[in-house]
């Protein structure tokens, strides 16, 4: 079974509670329907309820047994609002402030989870990754022992003997411009328990670099070789090696030729990149030159599960996000 599937057929056990902050966006909405067609979640959609409900009518898109919520009416505006307070109580947010960011789909989607009203969100489609992101990271916060949030991707390719039966998982592609040697050993450690999770693979990680064991000398060499003794320091039993050149990563012969013993190289199915740029246009390159299909970014880190589409997304990754937002949420 295809990897999405596998996540779907999760879904529908877990039946989890998932937000769909934009909820008066088209795309959102034709996705809501399909979701409750196939009872991948149970839907809150955030927005003007007129103003769905008007637009379901005349695209002919039936979204009931969704629940239909207006953040700025809504009857729990006032618990999350003191909630809000006690935790930016060190930065000063008044209750009037509180309640006034409420207004925003995106803190009052963020608040529902914190308060226990949801068990995830997923929002991007019209909105920019740092205003999803923001409010989950200020209320939302990380998971107990885990400081950084960062997003992968999952690549899927047509070879199947790429990677672990044609998957592979790339990390951080969405979030942390430019991690320190602490982050960069958290990514890893966490990418690969994501890889575990949600691609039901036995993580190989490489920690990529410009340089294999040494072959260049430079302070951003430097930070990829100390990321990776952290993460072993964190993860003893994770198979992790680095500093590797991407070709030492992946190809049998030039990994035992550069690192020779390792476990990694030559057949590692998680890339850890050693910065955003290099992430963010590795799945890219990879996706369009290779034709690999990329899910993501999917969040890890985060104490409940928030995610971010892409404005360009179609109606089915909108499902397919979902999808994973709600196997996180197990
Ligand atoms: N993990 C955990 N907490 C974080 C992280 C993180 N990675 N980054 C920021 N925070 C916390 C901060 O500590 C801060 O907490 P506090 O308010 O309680 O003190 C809060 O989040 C807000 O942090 P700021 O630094 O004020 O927020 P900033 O505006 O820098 O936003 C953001 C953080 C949005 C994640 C930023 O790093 C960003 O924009 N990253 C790039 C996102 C992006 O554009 N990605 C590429 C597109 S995605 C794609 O193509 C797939």
């Amino acid at each position: 079974m295809e990897l999405i599937e596998q996540i779907k057929e999760k879904a529908r056990k877990l039946h989890k509670r998932i937000v769909l902050a934009e909820g008066s966006e088209l795309r959102t909405l034709k996705a809501a329907e399909i979701l409750l067609q196939e009872s991948l979640a149970r839907i809150t959609l955030l927005g003007d309820i007129q103003m769905i409900k008007e637009i379901t009518l005349r695209e002919g898109i039936n979204i009931s047994g969704a629940e239909i919520k207006d953040p700025r009416t809504d009857s729990r505006r006032e618990h999350y609002a003191a909630m809000m307070v006690e935790i930016r109580k060190s930065k000063g947010l008044t209750k009037e402030e509180a309640l006034e960011s409420l207004n925003n789909p995106l803190v009052f989607g963020p608040m529902m989870i914190k308060a226990g009203d949801a068990d995830g969100e997923i929002a991007g489609a019209i909105n920019s990754t740092g205003d999803v992101l923001r409010p989950a990271l200020q209320y939302v916060k990380t998971l107990p022992g885990v400081s950084v949030v960062s997003g992968v991707f999952f690549m899927l390719f047509k070879n199947k003997a790429l990677g672990d039966n044609g998957i592979m998982v790339f990390a951080d592609c969405a979030v942390i411009p430019d991690p320190d040697e602490q982050q960069l050993a958290e990514i890893a450690v966490t990418t690969a328990k994501t890889a575990r999770s949600i691609a039901n693979i036995e993580p190989r990680v490489a920690m990529l670099s410009f340089s294999t064991k040494g072959s260049a000398q430079h302070a951003r060499v430097d930070k990829v070789v100390n990321a990776t003794r952290i993460a072993h320091e964190m993860a003893p039993d994770l198979m992790i090696d680095g500093e590797l050149q991407l070709d030492a990563a992946l190809s049998e012969e030039v990994g035992q030729l550069k690192s020779p013993g390792s476990l990694v190289a030559g057949k590692a199915n998680v890339l850890v990149f050693p910065g955003l740029e290099a992430a963010n246009i590795g799945y890219k390159l990879v996706q369009r030159l290779a034709g690999a299909e990329a899910i993501g970014p999917v969040l890890q880190g985060m104490a409940a599960p928030i995610n971010d589409l892409s404005r360009g997304c179609s109606v089915s990754d909108i499902v397919n996000m979902v999808a994973i937002t709600a196997t996180q949420a197990e």
